[in-house]
């Protein structure tokens, strides 16, 4: 208790702070210990993972003038439910990430301090609810925000991740098209079809446009003519049809894992050495995960019709494909662990996580969801939109 008179919480300065964050999050595992770990390399670049939201921020806590933690939250404009005239009810979330205490000085109260700060800065900005992710298993973020902060367990999404081989795969294109686009299209397409999804951003036009999104692409049965807009599209849609959006989180951010034996390393490195020597043979091979890798985001995954899943089935290879001939070792989703076309979503299990633990806060007491009463006692939907600014 004696350390708490002298941590202080400021916000972070880029011209000065960059070095220090960065030797923080170096030395801090994420995840439990004596295991492999996944070490973020923010390419010098602390604020990242939330630049690209409306609006954010970023706090560290210091001792003297050592940094010793810091927490990264943003706030935008979501979905939280929708009206009996089934338009959608928004509210102003959110989002706290990136929090970090390094390893001596754990057990201090810096953790809570840095989430009190966040969410006065939150409150003070409008935000009704707040809400985090974490491993379930992460016994010390859980506990700190549900024990100590007042959070409760919401959803539990599933985190996808599909290696991305050295050969290509089939995208079925004798029996599906795939058609890229254009930004406003999509947007019609997601407004007229997402609108009500939880966490569907009301600025989603700004996550299409982004210059991070490769591209929005649609699966239709081979034959169908694109009648060139999306609202004649959905006046007369085919039987089936899917929809999945790229976001290209390589030039952001890349991972590493990290406490890997030298006999695990030199076996995916034969995986990988035989199917980029015997393309032909298509052998599943795990990518090279020891050294810092790129990732491609699907985000804004759906369909309809009896055949939406093939559908979706060739447009994750697709993406794979994509992913591939950009050099991504992975390609990465979520999704609710509630979602109709999941099993259409190829992963590896041992890469994915089964059980994202998202918990949620109400931060005030003036709402703007009336019609809703209070979003955190909601029921989960089918479906969740995973915002990838947010990744
Ligand atoms: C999670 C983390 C930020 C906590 O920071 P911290 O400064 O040690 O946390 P605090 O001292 O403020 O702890 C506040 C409360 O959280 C809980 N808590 C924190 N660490 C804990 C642990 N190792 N085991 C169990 N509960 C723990 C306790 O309820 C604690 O209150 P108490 O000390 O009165 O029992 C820190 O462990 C960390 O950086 N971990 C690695 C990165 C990470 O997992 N980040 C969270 C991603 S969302």
């Amino acid at each position: 208790m004696m350390m708490m008179g002298v941590v202080s919480v400021r916000e972070f300065d880029p011209s000065r702070d960059r070095e220090s964050v960065e030797a923080v999050e170096r030395i801090c595992d994420v995840g439990p210990s004596g295991k492999l770990s996944l070490f973020t390399d923010l390419h010098g670049d602390p604020i990242c993972r939330v630049r690209n939201s409306p609006t954010f921020l970023m706090l560290l806590a210091e001792i003297g003038q050592e940094t010793v933690g810091m927490i990264r939250g943003c706030i935008k404009t979501v979905t939280c439910g929708k009206k009996r005239n089934k338009l959608p009810i928004y509210t102003k979330l959110a989002y706290i990430l990136g929090l970090r205490v390094s390893p001596n000085h754990r057990r201090m109260g810096i953790g809570l301090k840095l989430v009190r700060k966040m969410e006065e800065w939150f409150r003070d900005n409008g935000a009704e609810y707040a809400y985090m992710a974490t491993e379930k298993d992460n016994v010390a973020s859980v506990n700190l925000f549900t024990h100590k902060c007042g959070y409760n367990k919401f959803r539990t999404p599933c985190i996808l991740v599909n290696p991305v081989f050295a050969h290509p795969l089939k995208t079925f294109s004798n029996k599906v098209a795939i058609i890229r686009l254009a930004p406003v299209e999509a947007e019609f397409l997601y407004r007229s079809k997402f609108a009500t999804t939880e966490f569907f951003p009301r600025d989603v036009d700004a996550v299409l446009n982004h210059r991070l999104t490769l591209g929005t692409f649609l699966a239709v049965p081979r034959g169908y003519t694109w009648p060139g807009e999306s609202a004649r599209f959905l006046a007369g849609p085919p039987a089936s049809w899917a929809l999945l959006s790229v976001w290209n989180c390589k030039d952001v951010f890349t991972l590493q894992v990290k406490g890997a034996s030298r006999v695990k390393k030199t076996l995916v490195r034969t995986t990988r050495a035989v199917d980029r020597a015997l393309p032909w043979l298509r052998l599943p091979s795990v990518p090279d995960f020891f050294r810092p890798f790129g990732f491609h985001f699907l985000y804004g995954l759906g369909g309809e019709g009896p055949e939406a899943h093939k559908m979706l089935r060739a447009l994750c290879a697709f993406a794979h494909n994509l992913a591939k001939d950009r050099g991504c070792e992975v390609v990465a989703t979520e999704v609710s662990s509630r979602e109709p076309l999941r099993c259409a979503i190829p992963h590896w299990k041992m890469l994915s996580c089964e059980e994202d633990l998202w918990c949620i806060k109400r931060l005030g007491e003036d709402y703007s969801d009336g019609s809703l009463g209070d979003w955190t006692k909601s029921p989960p939907g089918f479906s969740i939109f995973v915002d990838p600014r947010e990744v």
